[in-house]
């Protein structure tokens, strides 16, 4: 059996069965869910034991972590000078986090074999309604943890991605809540008066995602507004990042490199 069977509530989650009945039963809810919705989370989908040890290989390298202070708007695009700079299209916001690159974490680290499990490729594929999940493959962007230590805070955006796949492996004391408005927007709408309401402070719409360490989340962030709250405590929150596309072979570019992770590999 594969290593990242082992790390799998298989029992709750039958991933690895895929012909099995009850395992298509549980292909198909979750892309309902996952289309109704727009996410689809797996509480306990690691084991607690795996998770445990995922987070303490994280710790490990996060000294390695980039960090950076980032001043966007909600569209993490340039501004639009068709509207004043208060307007929700150009509103700035400011994001504090910072990013251990997969160069940095161990050649053996047992996420590893999460990132790389060929019947998840095929889950989140099914899901997604995409006809293959394929690894990125340049040093520096398939696997990545994101790090946020206490007072640092995600802000309000849309992804640029159509679909990000995270795994929480600690949770803080305190705050760093995953919060968003499922489907904001669409791809014609870009929402202005929707999200002018919420960065006026109108958090009336806003969901809480209920995250607990080993949940594997797939969530669609282009359509729909989130962000991470302010972490409290003491524990830094530590979030696996699983980064995949459609095609086989993607390469992030130096560019966009440079701007994650400080450097180009
Ligand atoms: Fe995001």
């Amino acid at each position: 059996m594969e290593e990242a069977a082992k790390l799998v509530d298989i029992a709750k989650y039958p991933i690895f069965a895929a012909e099995d009945p009850a395992a298509q039963r549980f292909y198909e809810a979750s892309r309902k869910i996952y289309e109704q919705q727009g996410v689809l989370a797996l509480a306990g989908f690691i084991l607690p034991k795996a998770v445990a040890q995922m987070a303490d290989e994280a710790a490990e390298v996060e000294p390695k972590s980039f960090k950076q202070v980032k001043h966007h708007n909600v569209y993490l695009a340039s501004d639009d000078r068709q509207y004043p700079a208060d307007h929700p299209r150009n509103r700035q916001l400011t994001t504090t986090n910072s990013t251990i690159a997969d160069a940095d974490i161990q050649a053996n680290a047992t996420l590893r074999a999460i990132y790389h499990c060929r019947e998840l490729h095929k889950f989140i594929a099914h899901v997604t309604g995409k006809s293959g999940i394929y690894p990125y493959e340049d040093a520096l962007s398939p696997l990545n943890i994101g790090v946020s230590r206490p007072g640092e805070t995600l802000a309000w955006h849309f992804d640029t991605s159509e679909f990000a796949t995270t795994l929480l492996l600690q949770a803080p004391e305190n705050g760093g809540e995953f919060e968003y408005i499922p489907r904001t927007r669409s791809d014609d709408d870009p929402a202005y008066q929707r999200v002018g309401r919420l960065l006026d402070g109108d958090l009336s719409e806003v969901k809480t995602l209920a995250i607990e360490p080993g949940t594997l989340v797939l969530f669609q962030g282009r359509h729909s507004i989130h962000r991470v709250t302010p972490v409290k405590g003491n524990r830094t929150r530590l979030l696996a990042i699983l980064t995949y596309d459609e095609k086989p072979g993607q390469r992030m570019n130096e560019f966009t490199q440079k701007k994650f992770y400080g450097r180009a590999a």
